[in-house]
């Protein structure tokens, strides 16, 4: 397992776990033979759905917020190249796109669809993003002879971090990291998450609303610099390490402590 090394972290230590939440949140919703989803114009989750259709064989529709803008950009291309549907709501009716009347228009024009929410977040998904840690279980001891203390994860739509944290086992902790601006909302959109799915509600994670550089998609020199350097995805993954690397120089973590960060997903187009 890799380690964060090139930076000052003092007695902290940050071990890097490669896994694509992504691929955990739809697994438990596989299985309709018609998906339909919603995303922005980059969306990592409307590649993900893209590529599982390919993949599994079902049919997908990929609602995507604002204008129809051609040529396609390379994510919509590669969705599109997978089988996808395109097609666009104004960005005030995508707003509205979880209710009742925009999901009525949406299955009168697309028929019988399974929809999944923006990032794929539901109850199925958090079922799916808690097989995670006790996986980490045996992989942390075994490649760094050690247990770990706290998990780590960006926070875009919250059903990641739920799941990490419905599954940790007792004594862990998880931190989540929002890659929004002014992501207050995100803690009970967590806590609702895991009602959803288990009934019930962990206090075991918390969430980090001060590393957002700006708010989602948006950049500073720094991330820029930090995601190219260390070759990792700028959007999500980025702005949760340089949050670790600043709360552990800041005394955020307690000496010794030993931080899993989650690498959800890698940079497109591929560097
Ligand atoms: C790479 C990456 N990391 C993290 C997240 C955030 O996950 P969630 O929406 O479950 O909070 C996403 C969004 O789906 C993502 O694409």
């Amino acid at each position: 397992m890799e380690e964060l090394l090139d930076t000052d972290l003092g007695s902290v230590r940050v071990f890097l776990k490669r896994d694509d939440n992504k691929a955990r949140k739809l697994r438990y919703n596989l299985g309709h033979p018609r998906v339909l989803t919603f995303g922005g114009a980059w969306s990592n989750h409307i590649r993900a759905v893209a590529a599982a259709g390919l993949r599994h064989g079902f049919a997908t529709i990929g609602v995507i917020r604002g204008e129809e803008r051609l040529p396609l950009n390379p994510s919509l291309a590669y969705a599109a190249s997978c089988g996808m549907t395109l097609t666009y709501l104004d960005r005030g009716t995508y707003r509205r796109k979880h209710t009742p009347e925009v999901e009525a228009a949406l299955r009168e024009r697309w028929g019988e669809v399974l929809i999944l929410p923006e990032g794929g977040s539901n109850a199925a998904a958090v079922r799916g993003c808690a097989e995670l840690p006790p996986e980490l279980e045996t992989e942390i001891e075994a490649a760094t002879g050690g247990a770990y203390d706290v998990v780590c994860c960006p926070v875009g739509t919250g059903g990641t971090l739920a799941g990490i944290a419905a599954g940790l086992p007792a004594g862990r902790r998880a931190l989540g990291f929002a890659v929004l601006k002014g992501a207050g909302f995100l803690t009970e959109e967590v806590a609702r998450l895991q009602r959803e799915a288990y009934g019930r509600v962990w206090d075991n994670w918390s969430i980090d609303l001060d590393h957002h550089f700006g708010g989602y998609a948006r950049t500073t020199p720094e991330l820029r610099a930090f995601a190219a350097r260390h070759g990792v995805e700028e959007v999500y993954v980025a702005k949760m390490l340089l949050g670790i690397v600043a709360r552990a120089r800041g005394g955020g973590f307690a000496p010794g402590t030993r931080v899993v960060a989650v690498v959800t997903g890698e940079p497109f187009p591929p560097r």
